[in-house]
C-alpha cells in the first residue's frame, strides 16, 4: 500500500530528472553529480541528492565511486531512445495529473476529471499547447511502433489497395502497414494541426503516390475513399453518441464493399484478467469522457453506425481487429 500511496514521488522525481535533462547529459559513460552540476547549472549537493533518489527507483545506478550511470529504464528517458516514455513523463504531469487529482469528479458528475480541472477537452487543450500536442502524438506513434507488428500481421490487405488510417495521429499504423505492404497506398485522416505534424515527420519517406494527407473534423465529415477504413484507438476516446457519429461519418464515405476496421482493447469479464485495459478505461473516464468496451457494445455501436459486425481477431499486443461491413 505504501508503493502505491507514494507513486507522486516517482512520476515527479523522473519529471524533475528530464527537467533538468540529466537523460541527455548522462551519456554512456558514468559521470559525477559535479560534472552534472556544470552541465546543469544545479547546485551539486542538491543534484547529488537527486541523483541517489533516481538510483533507489532505478533510473539510473549508483557506482562505488559515486558516479551515476542511467539504468537500462532510464536510457528509456533519453529523446533518441524512441520510446516515447518521456514525453509520456512529461504529459504525465503536465497533462494528466490536474485532472487524475480530480479523479473523484468523473465519478460523481456527468464531466470528466480533465474538464473539471482544465475547463476544456484535451484534443482543444493539445490544440493550444503545441509542445504537448506534439509530446502525445509522439508518445502514441511510439506506442503503435511497438505495439503494431501484431496488429499489422492480423490485417488482411491481400485484395485491398487503399486503406485509410482515420484518427491516424502521427501514422504510425499506416507507415508499418505501407512498410509490410509494397502494393499499398493510404490516406492518413486526423484534425488539421495532427496532420500538419505528420506530414512533416513522413518526409519523403513515401511518395504521395503511396500516402496522402487529409486533414478534418470526423464530426463533421470522413472525406476519404478507400477500401479499408481503419480506427485504432479511436472510438475509445468517446462516449457511445460521439463513437456512433464518427462511424456513421466512415460509412457514409465508404464505398461499396469497403471494410471498416476498429482497433481497440477488449474489457475482460474481470479486472484481473487485463488489468491495463482497465486502468485505460479509467483514464478514458478520467480524461476524454470516452470507455473501454467489450465485444458486445462493440457490436451494437457498429449496428448503430450503420455496420455489420464480420470478425474478431485478437493480437498478441492485446488489441482487437473488430472488422465489419456496411450491410
Ligand atoms: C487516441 S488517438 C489515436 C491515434 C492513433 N490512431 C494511434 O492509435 O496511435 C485519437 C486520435 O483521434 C484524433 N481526433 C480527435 N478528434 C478528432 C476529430 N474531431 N476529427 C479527426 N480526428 C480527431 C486525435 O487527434 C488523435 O490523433
Amino acid at each position: 500500500m505504501n508503493r502505491l500511496i507514494d507513486g507522486y514521488q516517482t512520476t515527479t522525481l523522473v519529471y524533475a530528472a528530464l527537467g533538468l535533462g540529466l537523460p541527455e547529459h548522462m551519456g554512456a559513460a558514468p559521470c559525477t553529480a559535479q560534472e552534472l552540476a556544470s552541465a546543469t547549472g544545479a547546485p551539486p549537493g542538491r543534484l547529488f541528492r537527486l541523483l541517489r533518489a533516481l538510483a533507489a527507483i532505478g533510473i539510473c545506478e549508483e557506482l562505488p565511486d559515486a558516479s551515476f550511470a542511467l539504468s537500462q529504464a532510464g536510457q528509456q528517458l533519453r529523446a533518441d531512445s524512441g520510446s516515447g516514455l518521456r514525453e509520456k513523463a512529461i504529459l504525465a504531469v503536465e497533462h494528466y495529473w490536474p485532472a487524475w487529482a480530480a479523479f473523484e469528479h468523473c465519478v460523481t458528475r456527468e464531466q470528466t476529471a480533465f474538464a473539471a480541472a482544465f475547463g476544456m477537452t484535451p484534443w482543444e487543450y493539445r490544440r493550444d499547447h503545441p509542445r504537448l500536442g506534439e509530446a502525445f502524438n509522439t508518445w502514441l506513434a511510439a506506442e503503435t511502433r511497438a505495439n503494431c507488428a501484431s496488429v499489422v500481421a492480423a490485417i488482411d490487405v491481400a485484395r485491398t489497395s487503399r486503406v485509410a488510417d482515420i484518427g491516424g495521429g502521427n501514422g504510425g499504423l499506416l507507415r508499418a502497414l505501407l512498410l509490410a505492404h509494397p502494393h499499398l497506398s493510404g490516406v492518413l485522416f486526423d484534425q488539421p494541426h495532427v496532420i500538419r505534424q505528420a506530414a512533416a515527420s513522413f518526409g519523403e519517406e513515401f511518395g504521395s503516390h503511396r500516402v496522402q494527407f487529409a486533414g478534418g473534423d470526423f464530426f463533421a465529415q470522413v472525406p476519404v475513399q478507400a477500401e479499408l477504413y481503419l480506427l485504432k484507438s479511436v472510438v475509445h476516446d468517446w462516449d457511445d453518441a460521439d463513437a456512433v457519429r464518427i462511424l456513421r461519418n466512415c460509412r457514409a464515405a465508404m464505398p461499396a464493399h469497403a471494410r471498416l476496421a476498429l482497433i481497440e482493447r477488449v474489457l475482460p469479464e474481470r479486472a484481473v484478467q487485463a488489468p491495463a485495459t482497465i486502468m485505460v478505461d479509467a483514464q478514458m473516464m478520467a480524461i476524454t469522457g470516452g470507455r473501454e468496451r467489450g465485444l458486445g457494445e462493440f457490436e451494437r455501436l457498429l449496428r448503430h453506425g450503420g455496420l455489420a459486425l464480420r470478425g474478431v481477431t485478437h493480437t498478441a499486443a492485446g488489441f482487437a481487429i473488430i472488422e465489419a461491413l456496411a450491410p
